[in-house]
């Protein structure tokens, strides 16, 4: 569990065959948090499918429910959401706990700034150290009140806005979660909201909200984009398919590329171009990633995805590249921990301020497994060792699951078992990691340390 309760030690083991077979990763975490917060918007009843259940969304559902829309579990990935309207949700009769959730505490900032409603919400430790003034900031220009911790932390009180103002922001970092807080503000605004992106960054709230019938107008401008949202439209409920999430495909990916003779097939892997970046890293290292049956569902790009191991070579990623692949630089730098060369990764400040800092907390992944390293300003230099590191280390996960994932599948490939302190954070995004990595693997290389 996120937190309270006791860490979950784990071991990886040298895997001694390939990885094999054809498996299906869980729902994409961005659509999910999304299709929630757009059903509970809507008017009617929104049919999911595939929604990641796993302790982050739960998160979300539970808050949407305190918020008045009734959320109904019908199976395995299988949702339903009776929302309320835009303008409809009612006022929590407790503190919103959105757990380990940046994504779900910014979004939810959005939709209450909308709303004349009071609320108060919390996270876990991780949560509560991460920067909310970015979505704070702007949102108050839409008559909303804040109430947080010293520098915007959480726990923090909102005051939703009576007649809210719609907003005309220019982003200072690319950030989609801001970019989508200050969309979901708009729903409840007369008039166009308008926000500036410098750099595009993923487009699920865009998507979504076209197909539950809202005008959205994008333009590029630059690396990014315009976007402008037509205020107080009514959003009809409308049925959301969720893709398997590429940043989750990622850790098979990669795994499968570093443990030698592996062939895997990843079914059903959303394809968006601004989720895509990891895969276009990779394949710039020498990785042939062949995309099967690509198809459009639900406004998404869906593919089957096969990967071969293969040697790979090292990379220079740019800075521009950063946000089509903002959650998968640690599982990057155990691709390059196996590469020849070293790998510059540029323009990686983001980093700093996810579940954990990722910047020091990819370093230090690193080191534990005896592969040289070094940041330099906001770059992170990986120096490959052309083959299996050494391993043997144990890596502090930090409450930050992709840490934790990530020091698992570089274990994989590693001549010595690799540790981490706490895997229990891996629940977050990809509750089922273990055994489905151990199912391709073909025996219990991950497992309690
Ligand atoms: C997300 C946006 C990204 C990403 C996060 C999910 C989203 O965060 O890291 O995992 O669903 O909008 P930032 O907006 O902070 O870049």
């Amino acid at each position: 569990m996120s937190h309270g309760s006791d860490p979950t030690p784990l071991r990886s083991l040298p895997a001694r065959k390939g990885l094999s077979g054809r498996l299906s990763v869980p729902g994409d975490k961005s659509i999910s948090h999304r299709a929630l917060m757009f059903g509970a918007l809507a008017i009617g009843t929104t049919e999911i499918e595939g929604l990641l259940e796993g302790e982050d969304v739960l998160r979300t559902a539970a808050a949407m429910r305190l918020l008045g829309a009734e959320v109904a579990h019908l199976g395995p990935g299988r949702w339903r959401v009776a929302g309320r309207g835009i303008g409809g949700l009612v006022e929590p009769a407790d503190v919103l706990d959105m757990g380990n959730s940046g994504t779900a505490a910014r979004l939810i900032c959005g939709l209450l700034a909308g709303h004349p409603i009071f609320a108060v919400m919390t996270g876990d430790a991780s949560l509560r150290r991460r920067p909310m003034k970015r979505v704070t900031e702007p949102l108050a220009a839409t008559g909303a009140r804040f109430w947080s911790r010293e520098g915007g932390r959480l726990p923090l009180a909102i005051q939703g806005a009576r007649e809210p103002l719609p907003l005309d922001y220019t982003l200072p970092v690319a950030s989609a979660q801001v970019k989508s807080a200050c969309l979901l503000a708009g729903l409840c605004a007369p008039g166009v909201t308008r926000v500036v992106e410098p750099e595009a960054t993923r487009d699920h709230s865009e998507n979504m909200l076209r197909h539950f019938g809202a005008t959205v107008r994008v333009a590029a401008q630059g690396h990014g984009r315009v976007i402008e949202l037509d205020g107080q439209p009514e959003l009809r409920a409308a049925p959301v398919m969720v893709p398997g999430d590429p940043s989750s495909a990622a850790f098979f990916v990669v795994a499968a590329l570093i443990v030698p003779g592996s062939k895997l097939v990843i079914e059903n892997v959303g394809l968006n171009p601004l989720r895509t970046g990891l895969f276009q890293s990779l394949r710039e290292m020498g990785a042939v990633l062949e995309v099967g049956a690509p198809r459009l569902e639900g406004g998404e790009p869906v593919g089957d995805l096969t990967v071969s191991a293969t040697g790979l070579t090292a990379v220079d990623v740019p800075a521009e590249r950063a946000p089509s692949m903002i959650d998968e630089y640690p599982i990057l730098a155990v691709a390059a921990a196996c590469a020849t060369g070293t790998s510059r990764f540029r323009g990686l400040s983001e980093l700093k301020v996810k579940e954990s800092d990722r910047l020091t907390g990819t370093a230090e992944l690193l080191r534990a497994a005896g592969v040289e390293c070094a940041i330099e300003g906001d770059d992170l230099l990986v120096q490959g060792c052309g083959g299996p590191p050494p391993g043997g280390g144990v890596v502090a996960t930090q409450m930050d699951h992709r840490l934790a994932m990530s020091a698992l599948v570089l274990g994989l490939a590693c001549r010595d078992p690799m540790r981490v302190d706490d895997g229990a954070f891996i629940a977050t995004s990809f509750p089922n990691f273990i055994p489905l990595m151990n199912q391709a693997v073909g025996a219990e290389a991950i497992a309690t340390a």
